[in-house]
């Protein structure tokens, strides 16, 4: 169990510091290493992977049972994948398993110059909430 969930940290370390690095300054994470533990210990993500490779994941938090809105926190499709319709796709998932475990909502946020970020939420739906200190607010009633 330990040694799955390293190898899953490896794979999206990767992923997440090519996205980092790649001169868009559009991600930025403080402590990556700490962000990936905190999402490995308590979301839920679904990969895409293919001999050995991630194309993709999507994180989401199911926890908020009290207000029943969910939280995605991360959505990334390696850029050899792009365009598949893998990033919809997961996102459909959770919206899906949302659903199916009660909730209500979800929500999510986005850098107002991530305009693919931007684009697939209103593709799939998302409105418009308002901008809170340094992202654009998206929730979806599910
Ligand atoms: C945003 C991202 C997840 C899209 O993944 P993807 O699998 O390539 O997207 P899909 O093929 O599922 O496309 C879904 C929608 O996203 C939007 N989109 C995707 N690529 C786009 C592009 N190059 N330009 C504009 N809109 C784009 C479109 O609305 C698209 O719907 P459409 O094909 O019907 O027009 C991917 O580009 C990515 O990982 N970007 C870097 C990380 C990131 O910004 N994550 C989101 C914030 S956490």
């Amino acid at each position: 169990m330990i040694e799955e969930s390293s190898y899953m940290k490896s794979k999206i370390y990767d992923l997440m510091n090519l996205m980092i690095n790649d001169e868009s300054g559009l991600f930025e994470v403080g402590n990556l290493d700490g962000y990936i533990d905190k999402l490995i210990e308590k979301a839920c993500i679904i990969t895409i992977m293919a001999q050995e490779a991630l194309h993709g994941f999507l994180a989401y938090y199911a926890n908020d049972y009290e207000n029943k809105v969910g939280f995605i926190s991360m959505l990334i499709i390696d850029p050899s994948t792009k365009r598949m319709g893998y990033g919809r796709r997961l996102v459909e998932f959770a919206l899906k398993d949302l659903t199916m475990k009660g909730f209500k909502k979800c929500r999510t946020e986005v850098n107002a110059d991530n305009t693919k970020a931007v684009n697939i939420c209103k593709r799939l739906g998302f409105t418009y909430m308002g901008k809170n200190d340094i992202y654009m607010v998206f929730e979806k009633q599910l």
